[in-house]
C-alpha cells in the first residue's frame, strides 16, 4: 500500500471505531452477559462456581472500574486464565455495555 491510501485506510478505521467509544448501553449489556453468567451469577450478586469467594461480585460496581479490569485482563496487565480468555474476546463497545449494565445492577443484599 502506498503511504496516502494507508493515511485513507487508517482515517477510514478511525471513523468506524470512534462511535465505539460511547458510553455504554445497559440494555445492549444484559444481553451479552449470558458469556459471565456461568460464573458471575446473579447479576448484582457473587456466584458459586468455580467457588463462590474467588468470583468478584459485579452488580454495583463502578463502571469505569469493570472496564478498566476487562482491558487489563484483555491486555494481561491483570492475569487470571479464564478472565483473560473472555476479555480477550470482548470489544471495547461490549466492555462499555456489560458494565454499564453491571453497573445499574445490584440484587445483593440490603445496603
Ligand atoms: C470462567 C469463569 C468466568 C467467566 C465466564 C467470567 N468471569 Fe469475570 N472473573 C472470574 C474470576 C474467577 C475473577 C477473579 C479473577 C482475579 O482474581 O483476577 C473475575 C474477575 C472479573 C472482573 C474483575 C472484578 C474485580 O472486582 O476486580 C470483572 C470486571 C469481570 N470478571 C467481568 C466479567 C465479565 C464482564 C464477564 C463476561 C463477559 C466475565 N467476567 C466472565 C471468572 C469469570
Amino acid at each position: 500500500m502506498k503511504p496516502f491510501s494507508m493515511t485513507l485506510f487508517a482515517s477510514a478505521l478511525l471513523a468506524v471505531a470512534l462511535p465505539v467509544q460511547a458510553a455504554g448501553d445497559p440494555k445492549a449489556g444484559q444481553l451479552k452477559t449470558s458469556m459471565c453468567a456461568g460464573c458471575h451469577g446473579i447479576p448484582g450478586w457473587r456466584t458459586a462456581y468455580p467457588s463462590v469467594y474467588s468470583v468478584p461480585k459485579l452488580g454495583g460496581q463502578h463502571a469505569d472500574y469493570i472496564v478498566a479490569a476487562l482491558k487489563a485482563y484483555k491486555t494481561g496487565e491483570r492475569d487470571h486464565p479464564s478472565m483473560k480468555g473472555i476479555a480477550g474476546s470482548l470489544s471495547e463497545q461490549d466492555m462499555e455495555d456489560l458494565a454499564a449494565y453491571y453497573a445499574s445492577s445490584y440484587s445483593g443484599p440490603a445496603r
